[in-house]
């Protein structure tokens, strides 16, 4: 009788000690790192995931969001991701050729004519199976995030590609961004995004290409003195996790994770639509930078010029992705 009771009192002694303990349990950390200013469609959105997150998890999960490459910039962040130092990231599309070759294809100059094509190919089937390119490799897309259209920037009017000849450009980590560059008898430098500022400023380099908002949110519309409008690619964004993370979170957790990013992700788009047209007109009330509008005649002459890096890359991409994208036009 007595090591009856003495049983049921053990059981419940333990049975207390899990449940206090679970109650107390620490809360999952998720570290999101990224590389732009909080003012842009990258920053708003990872501070509304983590807001979000806040509100409906509270005490199960904790978003800490670094912006600014404060904690991992451009080149680190995905191998930190790999070694569980960061649990989510979103590089533009332009920085995982070291990790799938099939994502080159959103740094094809003008493949896209908008960003309601760019849109239509994210969401169909060619652009879904996308997310999942690197699972081998052990990273995750759980969503894209618009930023847009890009422009080109440098010390001296561009208004037809020969003006580009001889140009030190900084590019993002793309070998297609290059190839571009080179197309136009011009310069790449593969730089990481947060030394752009200070390249420009020395006169290091002569030019760069951007989004509006990167542009505006990065000030480097004030040690550029002309900006073109090309919109001649893209500068989008995969949201990513490691496998191991993902499939390592509780069902129930992952399942409300996933929804607050989702929600955040259709909110970080609103802004990127906004910001578009928002940071350029800013821009040019600012009176520190020209900006150059094409006529469609040179347009069509930096098409010519830039096109045949279609041609470089179609085996690595793979042309029923070239031509999926094309047809979203
Ligand atoms: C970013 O928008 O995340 C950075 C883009 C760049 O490196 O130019």
């Amino acid at each position: 009788m007595f090591k009856k009771v003495s049983t049921i009192l053990a059981v419940t002694a333990v049975s207390t000690m899990l449940a206090v303990g679970s109650a107390f349990a620490a809360p999952i950390t998720i570290k999101f790192s990224h590389v732009v200013a909080e003012n842009t469609p990258k920053g708003q959105m990872a501070n509304k995931f983590k807001d979000l997150v806040a509100e409906r998890l509270g005490g199960k999960v904790v978003v800490e969001v670094f912006p600014n490459s404060q904690l991992f910039g451009d080149n680190k962040v995905l191998e930190a991701m790999l070694l569980g130092d960061v649990q989510i990231g979103a590089p533009s599309l332009s920085k995982f050729s070291r990790y799938t070759k099939s994502l080159q294809l959103f740094d094809l100059p003008f493949l896209f004519k908008d960003m309601v094509a760019v849109e239509k190919f994210q969401k169909g089937p060619k652009g879904q199976e996308m997310l999942m390119s690197m699972e081998k490799k052990g990273i995750i897309g759980l969503g894209y995030l618009h930023n847009g259209l890009k422009q080109l920037s440098a010390s001296k009017p561009l208004k037809v590609p020969a003006d580009a000849d001889g140009l030190k450009f900084r590019i993002q980590a793309s070998d297609v961004l290059a190839a571009q560059f080179v197309a136009l008898g011009a310069v790449p430098l593969k730089k990481p995004f947060s030394e752009v500022f200070t390249l420009l400023q020395t006169k290091a380099i002569d030019g760069q290409e951007n989004t509006w908002s990167n542009i505006y949110s990065k000030k480097f519309f004030e040690v550029q003195d002309y900006i073109t409008e090309s919109n001649h690619g893209l500068i989008d964004y995969l949201i990513v996790t490691s496998t191991e993370f993902w499939k390592g979170l509780p069902d129930d957790i992952r399942v409300e994770v996933k929804k607050a990013l989702d929600e955040a992700l259709e909110f970080g788009n609103k802004v990127a639509a906004e910001k578009a047209t928002e940071d350029r007109q800013k821009i040019v009330d600012s009176k520190r930078s020209e900006i150059i509008t094409l006529s469609d005649a040179e347009r069509a002459q930096w098409v010519e010029a830039m096109k045949p890096v279609w041609g470089e890359f179609e085996e690595e991409i793979g042309k029923d992705l070239i031509d999926a994208a094309f047809a979203s036009n």
